[in-house]
């Protein structure tokens, strides 16, 4: 058997370990609702104690929010073939093997130390496939963006992570730099965020999350609207179906109990042209 690859990660870089442990625990399934052998086969090789995460309670869910991104990426691939996804604190997803047309090109931007775990594990595939070491808010990562056949940037799992005023100007800066260009992310609700920033969350095994510092409600656009008037459209987009409890995902949002727990997954579109500020 091949030698493990020891990966040490700590505060938000450690999160990506979380996520890429629950898209394997839902792929292994039998009824899995994710197809990510990529994501099995890095559990299996990296040498880090998963068992600290606890049983994958969450893993259905995860496949649910991971599978929403992957349908907007797909429906933008169908309408731009060969555009450019940028993909901001990836981690160690393995969205690009789930969603590849064969055309698009694809740009990782994520923080050095991961990157540099990232680039061992998921190597670089020029010129489709390349990795950028930096923070997302370094702008520097935008004059690598090729913007003629379509843009699509993607930050899962990242604007929680971040103070309020670096998600306005990151959203508003993308509006700016990319008209026509959509935007995708998620977000945490107000209630629990609050309850992460007061150490008030269940932990899941030993494992506890960094806190989250932004949050937005579902349907919460206006805020989003206000960062910048080349914002042209925001909406929440729907979970697909799950199973048991979680079939009736898609229709969450028209449920009054648990309307305001979810986690939006947000779809921003800027306008063709910059509006005059
Ligand atoms: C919760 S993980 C999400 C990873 C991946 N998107 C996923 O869904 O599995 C958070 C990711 O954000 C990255 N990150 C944290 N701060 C960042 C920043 N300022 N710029 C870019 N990436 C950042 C971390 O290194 C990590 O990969």
């Amino acid at each position: 058997m091949a030698e493990k690859i020891k990966v040490e990660l700590d505060g938000v870089p450690g999160t990506l370990l979380w996520n890429l442990y629950h898209r394997a625990a839902e792929a292994r399934r039998p009824d899995a609702l994710l197809e990510d052998p990529r994501a099995v086969e890095l559990v299996e090789s990296i040498d880090f104690p998963f068992e600290r995460f606890g049983e994958p309670k969450m893993a259905q869910w995860h496949a649910l929010r991971v599978l929403t991104f992957d349908r907007a990426i797909g429906r933008f691939l169908q309408a731009h073939p060969g555009g450019m996804v940028v993909a901001l604190g990836e981690g160690l997803e393995t969205q690009f093997w789930r969603v590849d047309d064969g055309r698009v090109r694809w740009l990782t931007v994520d923080l050095p130390e991961t990157v540099e775990v990232r680039r061992r594990l998921l190597p670089d595939d020029p010129p489709r496939r390349r990795t950028l070491p930096g923070s997302a808010l370094d702008l520097r990562w935008t004059d690598e963006v090729d913007t003629d056949g379509g843009v699509l940037i993607t930050t899962q799992g990242l604007l929680m992570y971040l103070q309020p005023e670096e998600v306005r100007s990151l959203i508003a800066a993308c509006a700016e730099r990319f008209p026509g260009g959509t935007l995708l992310f998620d977000a945490i609700p107000h209630h629990l965020a609050e309850r992460s920033r007061r150490d008030d969350l269940p932990g899941e095994g030993a494992y506890q999350a960094p806190p989250w510092h932004w949050s937005l409600d579902p349907g919460e656009h206006r805020q989003i609207l206000g960062y910048h008037p080349n914002i042209a459209d925001v909406r929440d987009l729907r979970y697909p179906r799950g199973r048991g409890a979680l079939a009736i995902a898609p229709w969450a949002g028209f449920i009054p109990l648990i309307r305001k727990l979810r986690m939006p997954i947000v779809q921003v579109r800027f306008a063709d042209a910059v509006s005059a500020a």
